[in-house]
């Protein structure tokens, strides 16, 4: 049996049985997951795993599978983790027989490489949850399919299970992903909890499940562009030794460190487990480690009278740095929370007063009392921002549903209309001054994996960029300046871990003319491979979230999910090289459905003609119903986009007057 990496990914499931591995206690693992099945439903789970497998092993199979229900929750068939390393490889290296379908394996391995998956023995990319696969048989069988399949097939993939290859045909996208799509009433955490353990669901997060990670450069740039602009919230004169605090240094929220030094403030950041605080450290995203508050506060008063740009980790529970700073009234300018209560009652959320050790027994021992501390910890937690916050903090939500669990656990978070007492990052800032306009997180990844391609896109797109500026109107004149400063210095804050992958935030324009320059440039051998555009699905159309990125749409149809199906439906059938559809990411399960795409350039007319097609839809499509909702920025927005778009004639609303309405119900 040849065991190099082109013959294993062709075998897909080996004939022969590979050696058990040790649980390897060196690498990040998944916190075991809640023992949520009967027996009954274990056998179920066993007989779904074993389907991937010839009979004759299910004798040394059932046994071992169990074993793994039992000890972690979850059937991870960890024996058929490959021998060889994953990893963004240059696409020339995957045997495939289709360009598009080697860019998605390159684009799998990549979500999850050792050095960019949160738990990769456990198929997990980020987020705590977000999953790649469910199992290693369904990683083996992708990648067989993809390196066997032609362009005129589709790869059909739900929720990790690659039901197979369906003839289609080349304009059709290579590959169409579902993640834990269900039926709407059996979508509580739960509900997620079994379908996962029996191995017929799982959470994509948004970029885990659909192929698009690009580590954590993607985040450290929307983290900037947050925190820049609710620095713009509280005044015109920079960041410059104002203190931002918040929580988690985990794999998104671990950005917040880095973009503060970037926006040039004093950025504390709580964190609970020892081993995030140390990885970040070690990275250079965390300045200094602090355990004594009281050294903190120091430490503080001295960044901030020499105004340096600086972050801080405080390793501890972070209930009780806001305690400590509410009760010493220290000035905190800038506040949030990244701790992932998307997932509160599953490792998501360290209660107070529980060691990290104890919080990690006592979710899985005692599932009800550790939700009853977690919400303890809530409310105490809400009590002490809201203290800041009469002292003159701006706080926001950061899209981990810290409002909501917040306000389930009865902490003190409501208005008396039942609103929130404070925005979320989007409603404030992200959605009136970069979504309303099309601004959302375009980001492109060089398949030959060679940085010096990568330098050439950055130059490409600098170039673009800085011609479209020169006659954007007034309305976008910050954002574009926002964007080109970071393309200057995107090189140099070294960001890149994995795939040699790049983010922009663009508009429609913006994305479709950076996209048609690399497709230009690929055809004349400038860059050296196909190129991989793509996004988060955290953008202007892909997301319908009420609590994230449609928080700031206010008609009503903000817990609709209309746009986002309809944008990966008109995704798919203008051009796609593949599309995903998710339920639950970011903000948990049942709480959002989200969609993206990845289109692969190789240089051609066709992809010259799809990119301008599907690019142009993938934003207007949220700009129209953003407009729609009544949103000023997005009626600007679509206007103008119809005034140089001939064949686009989108419905804009009335503007009704309040006094009228007011006049009839009182
Ligand atoms: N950064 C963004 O732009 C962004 C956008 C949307 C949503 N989010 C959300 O932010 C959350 C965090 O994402 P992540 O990928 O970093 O998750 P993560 O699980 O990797 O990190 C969260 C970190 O918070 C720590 N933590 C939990 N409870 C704590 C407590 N009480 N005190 C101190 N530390 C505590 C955990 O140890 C963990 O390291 C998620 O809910 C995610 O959906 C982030």
């Amino acid at each position: 049996m040849k065991n190099d990496f082109k013959s294993q990914i062709l075998e897909g499931i080996p004939e022969e049985l590979p050696e058990p591995q040790l649980y390897d206690k060196t690498i990040n693992h998944a916190p075991k997951r809640k023992n949520i099945l009967t027996n009954t439903e274990k056998k179920l789970a066993l007989k779904n795993a074993l389907r991937y497998f010839d009979k004759k092993h299910h004798k040394t199979l059932a046994p071992e599978f169990l074993e793994e229900l039992n000890n972690y929750g979850r059937i991870y068939m960890y024996r058929f983790r490959p021998s060889y390393k994953i990893t963004a490889r240059s696409i020339s290296e995957f045997p495939h027989r289709s360009v598009q379908a080697a860019a998605i394996m390159l684009m799998v391995s990549n979500n999850l490489d050792y050095a960019v998956a949160q738990h990769p023995h456990e198929l997990i990319t980020y987020g705590g949850n977000g999953a790649v696969f469910q199992n290693w048989a369904q990683y083996r069988l992708t990648m067989k399919y993809l390196a066997e399949m032609t362009d005129e097939q589709t790869l059909v993939m739900y929720s990790g299970h690659p039901m197979g290859l369906f003839p289609s045909h080349k304009e059709a996208p290579r590959v169409v992903v579902t993640n834990g799509m269900v039926i709407p009433n059996y979508s509580k955490p739960d509900h997620w909890e079994k379908f996962n353990a029996l191995g017929v669901s799982q959470y994509g997060q948004m970029t885990a499940g659909s192929y698009m990670y690009i580590g954590p450069q993607g985040i450290v740039h929307g983290t900037t562009i947050t925190v820049l602009n609710a620095g713009r919230k509280i005044g015109n004169d920079g960041l410059g030794g104002k203190l931002f605090v918040t929580s988690g240094l985990g794999g998104m929220s671990g950005a917040q460190a880095k973009a503060a030094v970037i926006a040039g403030a004093i950025g504390v950041i709580g964190e609970v487990n020892p081993k995030a605080v140390k990885t970040r450290h070690s990275q250079g995203w965390v300045d200094e480690v602090y355990s004594d508050l009281n050294e903190l506060i120091k430490r503080i008063n001295k960044a901030r009278k020499n105004k340096e740009a600086v972050s801080l980790a405080y390793q501890g529970n972070i209930v009780d740095l806001w305690e400590k700073f509410a009760k010493d009234g220290i000035k905190v300018e800038l506040g949030s929370d990244q701790t992932s209560l998307h997932n509160p009652w599953s490792g998501g959320y360290y209660p107070a007063g529980l060691t990290f050790e104890e919080s990690n027994k006592l979710m899985a021992s005692d599932p009800d009392k550790f939700k009853k501390k977690v919400q303890e910890s809530l409310k105490r937690q809400v009590a002490a921002i809201n203290k800041l916050t009469a002292n003159g903090m701006y706080f926001f939500d950061y899209g981990n549903a810290f409002l909501l669990e917040s306000s389930r656990a009865g902490a003190d978070i409501l208005k008396k209309d039942g609103s929130f007492k404070y925005p979320s990052y989007v409603q404030d800032i992200m959605g009136p001054m970069c979504f309303d306009y099309g601004f959302g997180p375009f980001r492109w990844v060089c398949t030959s994996s060679d940085p010096k391609d990568l330098d050439k896109t950055d130059m490409i797109a600098m170039k673009v960029l800085e011609k479209i500026a020169k006659t954007a109107p007034a309305e976008i004149t910050q954002q574009m300046k926002d964007n080109i400063r970071w393309i200057k210095e995107a090189k140099k804050n070294k960001l890149v871990v994995g795939s040699q992958a790049r983010i922009l935030y663009a508009d429609a324009e913006g994305r479709s003319k950076i996209a048609e320059a690399f497709n230009n440039a690929i055809r004349k051998g400038e860059i050296s491979a196909p190129i991989v555009l793509g996004r988060d699905h955290h953008d202007v159309s892909g997301t319908d979230s009420p609590y994230r990125e449609t928080s700031n749409i206010y008609d009503g149809s903000q817990f609709t999910a209309d746009m986002a199906i309809q944008n990966v439906i008109g995704d798919s059938f203008r051009g796609a090289t593949w599309v995903s559809i998710h339920n639950g990411g970011g903000v948990g399960w049942g709480e959002v459905i989200n969609g993206g795409f990845g289109m692969v350039l190789d240089g051609s007319k066709d992809a010259d003609r799809r990119l301008k097609s599907m690019l142009f839809w993938d934003v207007n499509n949220g700009i129209s119903r953003r407009s729609w909702a009544r949103n000023e920025g997005a009626v600007f927005a679509i206007k103008r986009a119809m005034k140089n778009n001939p064949g686009l004639e989108v419905t804009v609303p009335n503007f009704a007057d309040d006094s009228l309405i007011d006049k009839l119900i009182k």
